[in-house]
């Protein structure tokens, strides 16, 4: 039989991101995607709809969303931009909205995002904008963008200049997690999405981190109930978080851990050596040791967190032959820079974090001194 079409193993679960009146269900269980128009009927009465899709992820799992819907009464439209992050970009929304526009889709009709968090940011960002905002729903197939992108309302694309520079905050009406689709991906991007699940444990659940140390193996084997029980934490988590601060105004960047220095990884390497999770690795490393050499958490912390990343496989050591300057400048480019200092989440402990203000040059400076790894 083939993955995709393996029974449910556990009954889905349903949890809610509270935001009042914007408040909606994420749906999580293997199988729920022939659940998708089911459930999109109980947010919005049938009508015509538009899945974006890319496809890699339309081959393996558009016709059951299509099936889904249909049997729903919804009206789909398919719409599929080509696979790749230098595809969330200004063409393929405007690819987007001429198909929309074509279609004579209407205000009321919801867009439908299937796929990773490429599919899901772009999605989004293309509701938030057509006339003005149209619903959509996030129907997640990668572990990141289960446990992470597809929850929150951050949406947009990328601009040469950089990733993430064009954006809202713009919430799904709906979050339908099929964990059955974690079994096709490639296994270096379960991995990368492993690095989001580890990160929620560091800063903010002991007892979730704790389960990654002693069952890592099984889960890298993709064990259904345990990659269920995942997502289920970290959208819970991340729930949490959201309904704290949707919109970023302080407490939502202890999500950025581990993101300071791995975004200028990603940047110092072109975007091509790392997947996004497994620069945030480096950084996440990274963020240990700084933590440790503040005397902000123990030498153990640091060795824990350092481990468990080096079990998934990941190399977090600061690639060789980065300069100084070089860390500083692309640490002092990102979005979260106040005064010249960076608001860096540090770790405490395992399940807690705080934020302290360190200079980029420090950064820069600490990046470079020998690997990540525990001295
Ligand atoms: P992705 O969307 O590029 O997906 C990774 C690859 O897996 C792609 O080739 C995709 O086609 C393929 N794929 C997807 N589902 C599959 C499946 N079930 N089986 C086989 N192949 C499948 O990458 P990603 O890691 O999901 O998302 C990265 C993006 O998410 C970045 O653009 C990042 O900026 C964004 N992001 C957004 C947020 C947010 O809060 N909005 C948070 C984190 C990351
Ligand atoms: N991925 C970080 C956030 O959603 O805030």
């Amino acid at each position: 039989m083939p993955a995709e079409q393996l029974p449910p193993t556990e009954a889905p679960e349903v949890l809610t991101v509270e935001l009042g009146d914007r408040s909606y269900p994420i749906v999580i269980g293997s199988g729920v995607l022939d659940e998708l128009g089911q459930r999109l009927k109980q947010v919005l009465s049938p009508r015509g709809c538009a899945v974006v899709t890319n496809p890699t992820v339309a081959k393996i799992y558009l016709a059951r969303t299509l099936r889904s819907l249909r049997e729903a009464g919804f009206a789909p439209l398919t719409i599929e931009v080509p696979d790749g992050e230098e595809h969330k970009s200004l063409a393929s929304l405007k690819l987007i909205y001429d198909r929309l526009a074509t279609a004579k889709i209407e205000r009321s009709s919801p867009l439908i995002a299937l796929g990773g968090g490429v599919i899901g940011d772009l999605t989004g960002f293309a509701a938030a904008t057509y006339l003005r905002g149209v619903p959509y729903v996030q129907v997640p197939t990668t572990l990141l963008a289960q446990v992470d992108s597809s929850v929150g309302g951050k949406t947009g694309v990328d601009l040469p200049a950089g990733k993430n520079l064009v954006g809202a905050f713009y919430q799904p009406r709906l979050v339908v997690a099929d964990i059955g689709t974690i079994l096709t991906l490639p296994r270096r991007e379960v991995v990368a999405g492993l690095v989001e699940v580890i990160k929620y444990g560091v800063i903010l659940d002991a007892e979730l981190f704790l389960l990654l140390e002693n069952e890592i193996e099984r889960i890298l084997d993709l064990d259904l109930s345990r990659l269920q029980e995942l997502v289920r934490r970290c959208c819970a988590i991340k729930a949490d978080v959201v309904r704290r601060d949707e919109r970023e105004a302080d407490f939502r960047s202890i999500l950025n851990f581990g993101h300071t220095l791995g975004h200028a990884v990603e940047t110092l390497t072109g975007y091509k050596r790392y997947l996004h999770g497994e620069a945030v690795a480096v950084g996440m490393a990274f963020a240990a040791k700084l933590s440790r050499v503040r005397n902000l958490c123990s030498v153990d912390t640091e060795r824990r967190i350092v481990g468990l990343l080096q079990r998934t496989g990941l190399d977090v050591a600061v690639p060789a032959g980065l300069e100084v300057a070089d860390i500083a400048a692309a640490v002092g480019g990102d979005k979260k820079v106040e005064n010249g200092r960076v608001k860096f989440v540090c770790v405490e402990e395992i399940g807690r974090a705080r934020f302290e203000m360190v200079t980029s040059q420090e950064i820069g400076r600490l990046a470079v001194q020998g690997s990540a790894e525990v001295e």
